[in-house]
Order: C-alpha cells, then structure tokens, then sequence
C-alpha cells in the first residue's frame, strides 16, 4: 500500500530522533512491501527563525495533505521566560491540533520489564502497571474565550465543554477499553467545576451502551495522588485538556524511561504521533538522545494504518533492544550506544538483518559492545 507521510521534525532534538524513525519506516517498507512517501515541513522555533510563525501555511498544507504525520520535539528555552511573546514554538502544536480537529490525545503507558529498576517507585508497586489515557485535546480551557494578559490589568481562561465534545472522546475510551481490562475511570473535579459535572453526565450515559465496561470517577487531586500509589489499578484512564496534560506528564514518570514513551493525537481525518519527551536542547547533534519513544511512535502509526503486523515488527524489534541493553545513556549510564546506533539495532532487526551489524549475543548479554 501507498501512504503520505509527514515529517516534521521541529526543534532541539527533533531531527535525530525523526531520522531514526524514518529508518525504521523504510525498514518496514522493505520488508512489508509498502510505499512511503515522506513530505518534510518546519513546525516551532525552527519555523519561527524563518517565517516568524510557529506553523507556517506550507507546513500545514503537507499536513492536511497526508495520511499521517510524525512531529519530532517543538520548544527553545530562550521562549520560556517571555510570558507575553506574541508567538510562541508550542503555538505551532496547539493551531496544528485545533486546525486538524485532533480531539484525542492518547499516550499509552508500558513497562519495560528489564527497566523496571530505572522507576522511581518500588517494584511491587509498578507491577502490571499498563494504563491508557484519553486525553481531550481541541477543547477547554486551552481554547476556549481568552482574554490577552498582554493588553489588560487582568486575564482569563474560560473552561468550557459541550456534550458533543466530551461524547466523541468518551466513545474512543470505551471503545478502547473493551478490547483492553474494561475499566475506565473518568478523572475531573465535578466537586467544584461546572464542566466536570457535564463531563459526569455525557460520560454516565455513554457507559450504558457499553456494559462490559466498568466505569469509576476520581476528582483529579485524589487521582494524583492514586496514581503514584496504586498504577496498576488503572486501565483506560478518560480525562479533559488540562487535567489530561498533567496526568500525562506524572504519568510518564512512572515507568522512569520517559524516553521510551509515544504518543497518539487523533481526530475524524489525521492522525498525528509524536514522542512524549521534549526537545533536550542540549542534546542536539551529541547522539545522545534516545530514539525509543518516536520509534514507538510509528508502532502507533502504523496501527493507525491498521498495518498490525508491521506495528508488531517495530515493537519487538524496541522489545529486544531494550531487552539486550542497546540502548542509549538515559536508560544505562555505561553505555557506548548513541542515537544511531540504536536507531540502526532496530531498523535492522525489522529487516530481518540482525546478523549484518555483527551482532555477537554472548558479547550483548555481557553488554559489550559488538560492533567489530
Ligand atoms: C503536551 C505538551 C503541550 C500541551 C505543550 C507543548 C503546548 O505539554 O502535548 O502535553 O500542553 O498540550
Ligand atoms: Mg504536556
């Protein structure tokens, strides 16, 4: 099959880690006998140096234009403390979002078993731990009537839902939970907050469609707190904009390999995937950022082309890099490995080619390094 595919690498690491992905595509298209044609566009600050817009017109038409995209890492520290920049690079993400109909974020949370010890919670409590969490993504308070800090003594950000809006991501969550542990658990504040009481209604009375499916409430403090002690309580998680942001972000430290974790954002048309990680300035161009969670990105790309096996080939293709320790400094301080190298161990073992980079399995076992 034929796909367009848009790359937009972004900033700070961004294209190190999109080049590892892209081998790992054309790893696929090889074996699968797929056609990729990758389209590339500026999205952030890169974009903002050239066109003095954070999501340039030409960017956004190879976006609409494709079947997919895959965004690297968006930001530059130097925006950070200029709280009234009129532009912005994560503007480029949010009007990506918004212009597209992107509704759902969906990040995935996983375990790796052999880096377990790398979480900053004890083991027992990490165990099992394998969560789903549906993130509104278009709507609320990131949207909804601003009034502009820069031109006023006050400002202001309006949280407002419709039933339409909370319903469609609702359907997602259970549809998900279904084919997973059938438990969803709604997160919001329906003690205080208007909107989280018409979430609690749309979401009720969707569940009664879906009666496999258990469904529980938290308000979202007692949900921070539930997260951190009891992970693997969790299946689908189904939560707003802001609530789902930071949930997101607590969530991935669970695991303790943030840079080993994807995510998905999806509307009725276009998908979009991208790493969960930021952009690590610092990193650029030293080989030393992680691949691992924009690789696991295509997993999910792929997926969404309903291309199940070669979603499979990537994730055990990861599985087993991670499992032999050929990974990057982040995950094992010892390491030799850098970008490339990882990003090649695993285009290679999607090809079926693990023998052409020398691998010697008693050499990886001890952790040396095999290449000859
Ligand atoms: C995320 C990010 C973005 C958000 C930023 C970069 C605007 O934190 O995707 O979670 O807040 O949605
Ligand atoms: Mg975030």
């Amino acid at each position: 099959m034929k796909y367009k595919i848009a790359l937009l690498p972004g900033d700070g690491v961004g294209e190190e880690v999109i080049q590892q992905a892209k081998k790992c595509l054309e790893a696929v298209e090889e074996v699968f006998h797929h056609e990729f044609i990758f389209q590339i566009g500026v999205i952030g600050a890169k974009a903002i140096n050239t066109y003095e817009t954070a999501l340039p017109k030409d960017t956004l038409r190879i976006c609409k234009n494709s079947d997919a995209i895959l965004v690297g890492t968006i930001g530059n520290h130097k925006f950070n403390n200029n709280p009234v920049a009129e532009v912005r690079p994560e503007h480029g993400l949010i009007q990506l979002r918004k212009e597209l109909g992107l509704y759902a974020n969906i990040r995935p949370l996983r375990i790796f078993p052999s880096l377990v010890d790398k979480s900053p919670l004890k083991a027992d409590i990490i165990k099992g731990t394998d969560m789903l969490i549906f993130r509104e993504l278009s709507s609320g308070i990131y949207y909804q009537n601003k009034e502009d800090a820069t031109k006023a003594q006050s400002a202001s950000d309006v949280c407002k839902y419709t039933e339409e809006e909370i319903s469609r991501i609702a359907h997602l969550a259970f549809k998900a939970a279904k084919n997973r542990n059938n438990r969803v658990t709604l997160i919001d504040k329906a003690n205080v907050l208007n909107s989280s009481k018409l979430w609690r209604k749309v979401v009720r009375d969707i569940a009664q469609s879906y009666p496999d499916v258990a469904l529980e409430y938290q308000f979202v403090d007692h949900a921070a707190m539930k997260m951190i002690a009891a992970p693997n309580r969790y299946d689908v998680v189904l939560t707003e904009n802001m609530f789902g942001d930071i949930l997101a972000d607590e969530s991935s430290m669970i695991s303790g390999a943030v840079n080993t974790l994807p995510s998905a954002s999806v509307g009725e048309k276009q998908a979009l995937f991208q790493p969960v990680h930021g952009p690590y300035t610092e990193l650029k161009d030293k080989d030393l950022v992680n691949p691992v969670a924009t690789i696991l990105a295509t997993a999910m790309l792929l997926e969404h082309f309903r291309l199940f096996e070669e979603a499979m080939a990537v994730r055990e293709a990861v599985d087993k890099s991670i499992a032999k320790g050929i990974v990057t400094k982040d995950l094992d301080a010892n390491s030799q490995y850098g970008t490339n190298h990882v990003g090649d161990f695993i285009a290679n073992h999607i090809l079926g080619h693990d023998d052409r980079i020398n691998m010697n399995n008693e050499n990886i076992d001890l952790g040396k390094s095999t290449i000859i």
